[in-house]
């Protein structure tokens, strides 16, 4: 599996103690899908209930870093539910199979290779995807990238590449969408993370660009509310993602093993739910704030951890 450009290579197999690192990584939640570990405090629901709602149709949808993981999850389900999704990422290949996997289930969306630190890539992002479909609804800024390490031992560049990642890489992808957005409105959702509230040892980088985001956020929902465009962040507990999984060092593990390390971490870590989400779940968060019903919401940093920030 590849690994996120700037991040450093896994320190080796941690075993349950990477589980415990992984709450130290991302500081969220519970147990996964299928196995023993997911079967006693609730597993999460195997896919979402389609309903047959179509809740976006004729709404154009970006969504930076939707190759795998959360991004990809929302792709699929905006995609599902009628949007014309365009999406970026850096792994071609996989940007190509979520490309193809909505389009063979009937849905639209167009893949485009784009690295979010590059405001070149991501202008051509925006304006190919306008393109495409002809105007800019809803845009999910979500691309991101962590490591666990300690602040002394953290290279200057490994710092700004986090940095340039997780919160220019928002800024460059809303000064690119907002010019699109002023006629008509839209909106702004950006995964920060629950780590806005609770810092872990190790994550001084990651917790320092998902707390920036926290102020990119409030600001841009106070500078385009009169012009129509609301903004908000996301803050996902632990989900099992590749994010979580590459820092817990278990990405050439069985996936058995897997499932039982995030799931024996999360029961003693996630005071609620006792489970990591699944990427789904936290997508379903996401199109919920994003749905038309959702008019009054602006400036939020909307939790979804499975009670694991109730706790502290
Ligand atoms: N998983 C969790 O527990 C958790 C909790 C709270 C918040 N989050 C946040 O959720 C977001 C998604 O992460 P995930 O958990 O779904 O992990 P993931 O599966 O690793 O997804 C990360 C996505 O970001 C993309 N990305 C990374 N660097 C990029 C770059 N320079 N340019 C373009 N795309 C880039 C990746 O695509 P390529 O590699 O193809 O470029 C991938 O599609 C992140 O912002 C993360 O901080 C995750």
């Amino acid at each position: 599996m590849d690994q996120d450009e700037g991040q450093p290579a896994n320190t080796g197999r941690r075993r349950l103690l990477g589980a415990v690192a992984l709450g130290t990584v991302i500081g969220a939640s519970t147990g996964l899908a299928g196995g023993a570990a997911l079967t006693a405090p609730g597993a999460p629901p195997a896919r979402v209930t389609c309903d047959g709602s179509r809740r976006f149709a004729g709404k154009v949808v970006m969504i930076t870093g939707a190759t795998s993981g959360i991004g990809r999850a929302a792709a699929e389900a905006f995609a599902a539910e009628g949007a014309r999704v365009a999406f970026c990422g850096r792994r071609e290949e996989l940007g190509a199979e979520v490309e193809h996997a909505i389009r063979r289930d009937g849905g639209d969306a167009l893949y485009v290779r784009a690295d979010v630190r590059n405001p070149a890539e991501i202008d051509d992002f925006v304006a190919r995807a306008i393109e495409a479909y002809g105007g800019l609804d809803i845009a999910l800024n979500n691309a991101g990238i962590s490591f666990s390490k300690p602040l002394h031992e953290t290279e200057p560049d490994e710092w700004d590449d986090l940095q340039d990642t997780n919160v220019r890489g928002v800024f460059l992808a809303m000064r690119a969408q907002i010019p699109r957005m002023l006629a008509r409105g839209g909106q702004i959702i950006v995964t920060s993370s629950v780590n806005i509230v609770g810092a872990r040892p190790g994550l001084g980088a990651y917790n320092a660009s998902k707390r920036a985001l926290a102020g990119l956020i409030q600001t841009a929902a106070l500078e385009y509310a009169d012009r129509g465009i609301r903004v908000n962040g996301i803050c996902p507990g632990a989900t099992d993602t590749e994010m979580i999984r590459r820092q817990a060092g278990f990405m050439d593990a069985p996936d058995a093993a897997w499932r039982t390390a995030v799931g024996l971490w999360a029961r003693g870590n996630v005071h609620g739910l006792q489970r990591v989400a699944a990427p789904h779940e936290i997508a379903a968060a996401i199109l919920a704030m994003a749905s038309p019903e959702m008019t009054y919401l602006n400036g939020s940093m909307f939790f979804v951890d499975g009670g694991m920030t109730a706790s502290l």
